[in-house]
């Protein structure tokens, strides 16, 4: 096959892996070679056209998103800028590549229409449906409480990464839907900066990355990410064993990013390894407690006998004693049992105390259960 010039020099110039490079994202793209990288996520600036300052009812300012990076002067300059970053992103993709693009009303729409424009093929659309969303203060519209992301491949024919069973081993072996429930990043997650505020206004949790990225890329996959801000995406992208290239033109958020990065653990080829190919209380699969960081991938469970352990994977399956599967399937073939509830079988331990997974699945639960926590 004849290799046109840019894959010529893509052979011969090592890619920046594992790196945070400075700049605006569309001259960075541009130096990159094309046909490199395997997924791109991307949360671009969302324009969100803010008028005035939004009080609470107790009258307190709302820490919106009015940050210079998030101003455009009009529609046509936003789609313009648009249309430049997803063309130099499209050049970067491998022929099997693919993008995820998240946003909200604001863009998300003029976003999705460019991504067909330019030749990328919708594969799906999510709501990233948020658990904890920020209430509507004035009472004027509804409850804001979702996102939407778009999986898109470079082109119709390009044969894109999915992997439906870790995906469906995720969700506790059922099919993994396009509506993702998530809180946003808040507690522990955030990231505060040294006054002790939010280091960055649109923080993304790990939680959506780890579902992208445990189903749309296979460990030493290169990640790159364009607006990569406190560096979510190369978190995770690490943690799971993948490479990742962010760009971002903002010092501050590089370091946080840069920081944030260098305290995350590779994990181990067991841990990493994903599966290829279950009330009348709401169905919580074991996959979120991962997802969520409640527990990390590697981490070792036991049995409430103590007799066996297990250790997690990043996908939400379990190994143990070379028995792989859910936490029911692996805690049923340690016992010889026909059967096992894995979520009152199971213990993880802390400060010498032995405590049931079951307790993270009633957080969760609690969380789901109407609680609308304090805006972030
Ligand atoms: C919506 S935020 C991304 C947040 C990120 N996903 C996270 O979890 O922290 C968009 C980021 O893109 C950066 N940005 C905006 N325009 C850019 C450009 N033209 N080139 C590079 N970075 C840009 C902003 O500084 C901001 O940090």
């Amino acid at each position: 096959m004849i290799k046109t010039k840019d894959q010529r020099m893509a052979a011969a110039r090592p890619l920046p892996l594992n790196q945070i490079l400075a700049g605006d994202c569309i001259a960075v793209m541009n130096a990159l070679p094309e046909a490199s990288m395997d997924l791109i996520f991307a949360d671009p600036p969302y324009n969100l056209q803010l008028r005035g300052d939004l009080h609470r009812p107790d009258n307190s300012k709302v820490d919106a998103v009015d940050d210079h990076w998030d101003q455009f002067s009009s529609f046509a300059s936003y789609d313009a800028f648009t249309r430049d970053w997803l063309a130099a992103a499209r050049r970067l993709l491998k022929p099997n590549g693919a993008i995820w693009v998240v946003g909200s009303y604001h863009n998300i729409f003029r976003v999705g229409a460019e991504i067909q424009n330019q030749g990328f093929w919708i594969m799906n659309d999510v709501i990233w449906r948020k658990s904890n969303p920020m209430p509507n203060f004035r009472g004027k519209r509804l409850t804001n409480a979702h996102e939407t992301l778009i999986w898109a491949a470079k082109s119709e024919s390009s044969k894109y990464t999915f992997n439906y069973e870790a995906l469906k081993s995720l969700n506790e072996g059922t099919q993994m839907r396009s509506d993702w429930v998530i809180p946003i990043c808040n507690g522990g997650e955030r990231l505060k900066d040294a006054a002790g505020d939010k280091a960055h206004p649109t923080q993304k949790p790990e939680a959506l990355l780890h579902r992208v990225i445990i189903g749309t890329t296979n460990p030493g996959d290169v990640v790159l990410d364009p607006f990569f801000g406190t560096g979510t995406t190369g978190a995770v992208a690490k943690m799971l064993g993948r490479d990742f290239i962010g760009i971002e033109r903002e010092g501050a958020y590089r370091t946080v990013a840069e920081r944030r990065i260098s305290r995350i653990r590779r994990l181990d080829a067991d841990a990493l390894a994903t599966t290829r190919a279950k009330r009348s209380e709401p169905r919580i699969p074991f996959g979120q407690v991962i997802e969520r960081g409640m527990l990390r991938p590697g981490e070792e469970l036991y049995s409430m006998n103590n007799r066996h352990k297990a250790k997690v994977r990043a996908d939400g399956s379990l190994i143990g004693n070379d028995v792989k599967g859910s936490i029911h399937q692996v805690g049923a073939a340690l016992e010889g049992a026909p059967s096992c509830n894995g979520w009152t079988y199971w213990h993880y331990r802390r400060e010498g105390r032995m405590i049931p997974i079951d307790i993270l699945r009633q957080q969760i639960r609690a969380e789901m259960e109407g609680e609308v926590s304090r805006p972030n």
